[in-house]
């Protein structure tokens, strides 16, 4: 009898390039003439001299892994040390550093939620909190997006235990969640409000303390943040934020947190290096969204169709995924680098370029990714 158990395989990867949605990888070489504007290094970190040092000095000090989960040797005094700042500098009690910032999603959710909960999700959030929504085993509401009279409406529906969801900033389309409006009617309904400030930390608020801080909700006793430590950061890992019970509380049930090897020292000394740096020099923060709002009116002024960018990430519309996948490889090979976004990762159907602003670049940069968008588009542009 023959044994293919790996034969439906074949049946699935014509299926995906029939459809043109084959992914595959390309790794990057260490040096580029390629202009960046497809990461998410929002604040040109990643490659920033003291960030780099402070992660090969936390490699020397504490080695190449934690060596273990952070419930058994995998917690040192740079983890503590790096919770203590973000949750002073976001504004928070307590902070918990995770591996990713995914894991950190799937651990609020799960460990905040259960059997009888419910929770509201934006149709617009990340992947991550769909994930966490799905392991959580709560009954899940997904709601319209941006839409806090859905999320006051789906709370309403239920009598137990509630928490409401959001992007801070969502990915796709770079708009901000109306977190004021949220939290307002999480209030109302004695519900929990988690926001994923992965767009938003270093970036929004007061010297890029967060979404949460710019809206005046930090520390606020229902409110929980997850954050990535791997965009404005340059780094690797995840963090919750948020009072200190429920810090307590993840640190005994999350099991993404539990069941985990720590945070690698090195990414623990980036990330540390890069909050240090931030705190020194604040006006980062505000010059990554200076510089997506120049590149939004600058396509737009030039015909393009764009969403006014509420952070760093500026999102184009391309008239169909074909032309879209076209659109940015022919940036490529004119010297740029961008995202693409097309279904079915975009659920709505509208396939973008998703470009993403840095606080480093120059005014000659800017300039030469506008020429390079605008003479690739597949639309006539003015
Ligand atoms: C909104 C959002 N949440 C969570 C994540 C996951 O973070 P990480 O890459 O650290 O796992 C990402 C991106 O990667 C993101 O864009």
């Amino acid at each position: 009898m023959s044994y293919a158990p790996f034969d439906w395989l074949d049946d699935e990867a014509r299926r995906r390039a029939d459809a043109g949605l084959v992914r595959s990888l390309r790794p990057r070489p260490a040096e580029t003439e390629l202009l960046d504007l497809a990461s998410n290094d929002y604040l040109g970190l990643s490659r920033h001299p003291e960030v780099t040092a402070a992660a090969a000095e936390a490699v020397r000090t504490w080695g190449a892994g934690a060596t273990g989960s952070r419930l058994v040797t995998g917690s040192t005094a740079l983890h503590a040390e790096l919770e203590q700042e973000l949750a002073d500098f976001c504004g928070f009690e307590s902070a918990l550093v995770f591996s990713s910032g995914y894991a950190a999603n799937l651990a609020a959710l799960t460990a905040l939620t259960g059997r009888d909960s419910l929770i509201v999700s934006d149709a617009g959030n990340h992947a991550s909190i769909v994930d966490g929504c799905r392991l959580s085993r709560a009954a899940t509401a997904v709601v319209p997006h941006a839409d806090p009279e859905a999320v006051r409406k789906a709370l309403h529906s239920h009598g137990g235990r509630a928490l409401a969801v959001t992007d801070s900033v969502f990915s796709v389309d770079g708009d901000a969640a109306p977190l004021a409006g949220l939290a307002e009617v999480c209030r109302g309904a004695d519900a929990a409000l988690l926001v994923d400030d992965a767009h938003g930390l270093g970036v929004l608020g007061r010297g890029g303390r967060g979404a949460l801080e710019a809206a005046g909700l930090a520390g606020g006793e229902g409110v929980v943040a997850t954050l990535t430590l791997s965009k404005s950061l340059g780094s690797q890992g995840g963090a919750v934020l948020g009072p200190d019970r429920v810090i307590r509380h993840l640190v005994n049930a999350a099991r993404t947190f539990i069941f985990d090897t720590g945070l690698a020292p090195a990414s623990a000394g980036a990330a540390l290096g890069a909050l240090r740096l931030l705190r020194r020099e604040p006006e980062r923060a505000a010059r990554a969204g200076a510089v997506a709002v120049e590149l939004y009116a600058r396509l737009t002024e030039a015909g393009l169709t764009a969403v006014r960018p509420d952070a760093a990430v500026v999102s184009v519309r391309a008239p169909s995924a074909e032309s879209a996948v076209r659109w940015a490889a022919d940036c490529r090979t004119a010297g740029l680098a961008v995202g693409c976004f097309r279904p079915p990762s975009v659920p709505d159907g509208i396939s973008r370029l998703r470009l993403t602003a840095r606080a480093d670049l120059t005014r000659k940069q800017i300039s030469a990714a506008v020429g390079t968008v605008l003479a690739t588009a597949p639309l006539p542009v003015s």
